[in-house]
């Protein structure tokens, strides 16, 4: 298989699901309170997306995934399942939204702090939502895959964090999951050229200790090793001929 150049009129359908995976990320933010549990963001992230936005939440049921969005608090790092557990003050918690809207996928994800978060929860945020920011400005056709990951790696790790290499960005579309893969580590010029009409996501995990993790029995939530904090960041991004176009911005980031 192979990388699939989007055509015009598919770029305009990724467009729409971009947006409507950013929306969700936006109706979901007054919810993240302390005492709400992950399964009752998952239930009103689901409900938005089938009856309002008249969408799929591509997560449900794929590979056999249980939920509609993914949840991962504090040391999870990604593919954390919602469940009957309740945030507290304190937390820190990634929620990754995926829609399908005619046939195409928009996928992204942020960060909330739920309550009164820690100084250093809070610079892992930022961080890691620098790093995402780092890696889509080298977007440009004729840039490389290694650019984007070496611009990722060497920020994480000047700030003392380390970079999780078991998960990758992706190439998406019709398609969850395509080609390329896009590692958030490399070198500068490593790796396949950018081309026009590629569309991939970048969605680093940023650990504050080590970056080794571990997937629990439940066969999807990813942990750190050694129990230290993770955050993530994901955006859905076309490739231009001069540059990017971030399918999923949110109005904060406008
Ligand atoms: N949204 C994740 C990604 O960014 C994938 C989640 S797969 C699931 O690629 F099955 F856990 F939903
Ligand atoms: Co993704
Ligand atoms: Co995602």
């Amino acid at each position: 298989m192979s990388i699939i150049l989007k055509t015009p009129s598919e770029i305009e359908k990724m467009r729409i699901a971009g947006k409507l995976a950013a929306q969700v990320l936006e109706m979901i933010e007054p919810y993240v309170v302390p005492g709400v549990s992950t399964e009752t963001l998952d239930q009103i992230c689901h409900d938005y997306i089938v009856d309002v936005q008249q969408a799929i939440p591509a997560p449900l049921n794929y590979r056999g995934f249980p939920k509609s969005i993914c949840t991962s608090v504090n040391q999870q790092v990604c593919h954390g399942i919602p469940g009957v557990k309740k945030l507290k003050s304190g937390d820190i918690v990634n929620i990754d939204i995926t829609v399908i809207k005619d046939d195409y996928h928009g996928d992204t994800s942020k960060m909330f702090c739920v309550g009164t978060v820690a100084p250093h929860a809070k610079r892992l945020i930022q961080i890691t939502q620098e790093a995402l920011y780092l890696g889509i400005e080298q977007i440009k056709s004729g840039a490389t895959l290694g650019d984007i990951g070496h611009a990722i790696q060497r920020f994480a790790e000047t700030n003392r964090y380390s970079v999780v290499r078991e998960f990758c960005g992706h190439g998406i579309g019709k398609n969850f999951h395509e080609e390329p893969q896009v590692l958030h580590y490399g070198k500068p010029g490593d790796g396949i050229a950018l081309e026009a009409g590629m569309i991939i996501t970048i969605e680093p995990m940023i650990n504050a200790g080590k970056r080794h993790v571990k997937v629990l029995s439940d066969g999807w939530t990813a942990v750190t090793k050694d129990r230290s904090l993770s955050a993530q960041w994901e955006h859905t991004i076309l490739v231009t001929e001069h540059g990017h176009e971030v399918l999923t911005l949110r109005q904060e980031e406008l």
